[in-house]
């Protein structure tokens, strides 16, 4: 039978590291408050020039992980038979950002396919590129999750409830047919429209004129909005069902899995899924304390780290699981 395994994985983020006390200078914010709420030390925001861009795009910090991940994994690029793209901050309105990498990364011409599941958006992808691969349509899939949150906050005191959890990524991992008995061996996905605007970005908006308006900015309807602990109580409770859902699925044990990588959202959410479920910390990887919330990204950047730190190696089963805007949510278990 043809499985689809991950046999790559690479990250990219920023220089500019943003710490607790560096936000205190535009918010009425603590270090104190952040750990605590939130287990966040610091975070990677991309570099803006005097006008306000970036000095690189989220395309560019993309490829960067794939580069990473491509060589990994021994293939060559043009091995690459489909590019699927998670995020949730493309560069530009249209197309999605899938295309940028074909071209920086001279992927000659092949597929390539946004996912827009914020951060459920890389357990999509994973979900979608193991569909493909068992369905024949692709046999060396570039999976990516990227990116850019902060040219999106509100730094003031009105926008310091998200403005201090985001930061910038991208990870990737190539994902390869083999006739081996590894790699991604269920998923469940899941959404719930009727919260979509408990988590949002509103504007710009395809529903009325020009997009965006002079109303819309001045009532700061163009920065993303969160109803903090609405989000924070439907996570912890959609993390502990999917990974009960994606384990039965497959009749494997918890017990068995060697390493669960949740969504990085919030220590306390981590913590309080992983003392439910009866995960031990040592097998509940955490790494948001350096990088905040990356929401596409947070997986396969925790994945390649896991990976560095010999915490997941081949044979491994790991649970991947998130929980994000839409409300969307939902976990593979991949035999590494
Ligand atoms: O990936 C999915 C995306 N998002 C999430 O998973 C986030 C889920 N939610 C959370 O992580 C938490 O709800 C937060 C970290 C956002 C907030 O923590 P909380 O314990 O739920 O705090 P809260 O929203 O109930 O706010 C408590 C207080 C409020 O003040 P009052 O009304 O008690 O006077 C807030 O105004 O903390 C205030 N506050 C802050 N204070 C200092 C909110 N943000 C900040 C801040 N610094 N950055």
């Amino acid at each position: 039978m043809t499985n689809a395994a991950i046999i790559g994985t690479g990250f990219y983020v920023p220089s500019r590291v943003v710490t607790n006390e560096d936000l205190t200078q535009w918010m009425d914010t603590s270090d104190e408050w952040i750990t605590e709420r939130s287990g966040i030390k610091e975070r990677r925001w991309v570099e803006q020039d005097e006008a306000g861009v970036t000095i690189e795009t989220g395309g560019e910090m993309g490829a960067k992980a794939a580069r990473m991940a491509i060589e990994e994994s021994g293939i060559d690029k043009n091995d690459i038979d489909l590019i699927l793209y998670a995020t949730l901050s493309p560069d530009v309105v249209f197309p999605g950002n899938g295309v940028f990498i074909e071209d920086l990364l001279g992927l000659n011409t092949v597929g390539a396919m946004d996912i827009r599941n914020q951060c459920t958006g890389f357990i999509y992808a994973l979900a979608a590129a193991d569909g493909f691969i068992k369905a024949g349509t692709a046999r060396t899939i570039l999976v990516v999750g990227q990116e850019i949150q902060s040219t999106a906050l509100n730094l003031t005191d009105r926008g310091r409830d998200m403005a201090v959890l985001f930061g910038d990524g991208a990870g990737a991992v190539v994902v390869q047919a083999t006739e081996e008995d590894r790699g991604i061996i269920s998923s469940v996905l899941h959404s719930q429209g009727r919260f979509a605007r408990d988590l949002f970005g509103e504007a710009p908006m395809s529903t009325i004129k020009d997009r965006i308006n002079a109303d819309l900015i001045a009532q700061d309807r163009h920065y993303p909005t969160m109803n903090g602990p609405m989000v924070f109580k439907h996570a912890t409770r959609r993390f502990c069902e999917s990974i009960k859902e994606v384990l039965e699925k497959s009749g494997v044990d918890l017990a068995d899995v060697d390493l669960v990588i949740p969504h990085q959202a919030n220590q306390r959410i981590t913590d309080a899924v992983g003392a439910r479920m009866g995960v031990p910390e040592e097998r509940m990887f955490s790494n948001i304390a350096k990088y905040g919330n990356t929401t596409a990204a947070t997986i396969p950047i925790a994945m390649a780290e896991a990976e560095n730190e010999g915490r997941l190696k081949k044979g491994d089963l790991l649970v991947t699981v998130a929980f994000g805007s839409g409300f969307t949510w939902g976990a593979n278990l991949i035999r590494w």
